[in-house]
């Protein structure tokens, strides 16, 4: 573990220490053995730290982020995300947790699209629907990890007809931690064919620490005068609706659990939230801010994506046992997950404002920032 650290804290930038600069041509990051799968396969942990105290660590598996440090007011850190002790964890079966998300976040409808003439078949792995890039989504992909100088990148090279989408798909994540605090999240990727994606991040978060009981009490904004309502199987009905006057107006800070319960349809249906917030703005901005009252955390969520998936765990059950014991209920963390609208590949009229075609030549590109701080 040590020497982990001791790579991380290099990685960091700290350059006031050059004796832990490591030679030329070798790699700064010592990735930790984080377990195996039933194949055999190896799975890497590389950890990251800012120098300060916070810390990410990342596995190959997924491309998944496994933890993350924060401060609260008295400088405490804690682990402010879910997660598994080891890969088998990962492997018997969780909710996404951490994972990079792909080939196309969230849902497509009725798991079917059309692009350029031709309709093509998604797995259906949520009721009629595709969720998350199907059965074998890149969240159960091994990617390949490499030091990029101040940060790991990975990389998964999906194939043609993977899932049923067409186009071998080169992405790649890269993962760096600030000395603001920030935990940087940046996305690129490349096609053969032309193809549809929605690369995110599915991190739940509980800014309390993780196994700290519910979110119920953390204190939510969204920047975002709209919504995009869905029907009973959360696809969402092509509606862009204005958030004032519901219980999804977070335009200013509310707590999570302040209208939670309300009998309104789209609540009913999310068992909570579960839905796709429209950001106002383009390019990148600030999208949410979430402040736990106890600890004083707050997280800001900074992202290029015109939308942004609140979740509020609707579906833990109690039956995961996470890391060092913690049980996870419903309600015991949220999701911010930007990206593009669901179900975007059918839906024409966002073509303009929710583009998730990507072609031969181009190079899709994504930047999310989570950056933690405190208020006392
Ligand atoms: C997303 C979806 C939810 C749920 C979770 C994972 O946030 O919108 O409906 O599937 O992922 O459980």
């Amino acid at each position: 573990m040590a020497g982990v650290l001791a790579g991380a804290l290099a990685l960091a930038g700290c350059s006031q220490q050059p004796s832990a600069t490591p030679e030329k041509g070798k790699s700064q990051l010592m990735p930790q053995p984080f377990g195996k799968l039933p194949d055999g396969t190896a799975i890497d942990l590389y950890t990251l730290s800012n120098g300060k105290g916070m810390e990410a660590r990342i596995m190959t598996y997924g491309a998944t982020l496994v933890s993350l440090t924060a401060p609260d007011k008295t400088g405490k850190y804690a682990d402010v995300v879910q997660g598994m002790d080891s890969v088998d964890g990962y492997v018997k079966g969780v909710p996404y947790f951490g994972a990079t998300i792909g080939r196309y976040g969230n849902r497509i409808g009725h798991a079917q699209f059309t692009l350029e003439g031709q309709t093509y078949h998604t797995p259906k792995n949520d009721g009629d629907n595709t969720l998350h890039g199907g059965v074998q989504g890149f969240d159960k992909r091994v990617w390949t990890a490499r030091d990029t100088g101040n940060g790991v990148e990975f990389t998964y090279v999906s194939k043609d007809g993977e899932e049923g989408f067409p186009g071998t798909l080169t992405s790649k994540v890269v993962y760096s931690v600030t000395p603001e605090n920030e935990l940087r999240i940046e996305y690129t990727a490349t096609t053969d064919k032309p193809t549809v994606l929605n690369l995110t991040n599915h991190s739940y978060f509980n800014l309390a620490g993780q196994g700290e009981g519910d979110i119920l009490g953390h204190e939510v904004t969204i920047l975002a005068d709209r919504f995009t309502p869905v029907d009973a199987g959360l696809i969402p009905t092509g509606e862009l609706k204005p958030v004032a006057g519901t219980p999804f107006d977070f335009t200013k800070s509310t707590a999570i659990g302040a209208r939670i319960e309300q009998k309104d349809q789209q609540l009913i249906f999310g068992k909570g939230y579960d839905h796709n917030w429209v950001l106002n703005g383009t390019g990148m901005k600030k999208a949410a801010e979430v402040y736990e009252p106890k600890t004083g955390r707050v997280m800001e969520v900074m992202t290029d994506q015109p939308g942004l998936q609140f979740y509020t765990g609707n579906f833990l059950d109690g039956k995961t046992v996470g890391k060092g014991g913690a049980v996870y209920k419903q309600h015991d963390a949220f999701c911010m997950e930007p990206q593009k609208f669901p179900n975007s590949v059918n839906v024409p009229e966002w073509k303009e404002k929710s583009n998730a075609i990507l072609r031969p030549g181009e190079t899709y590109k994504q930047t999310t920032i989570y950056k933690f701080g405190v208020v006392k």
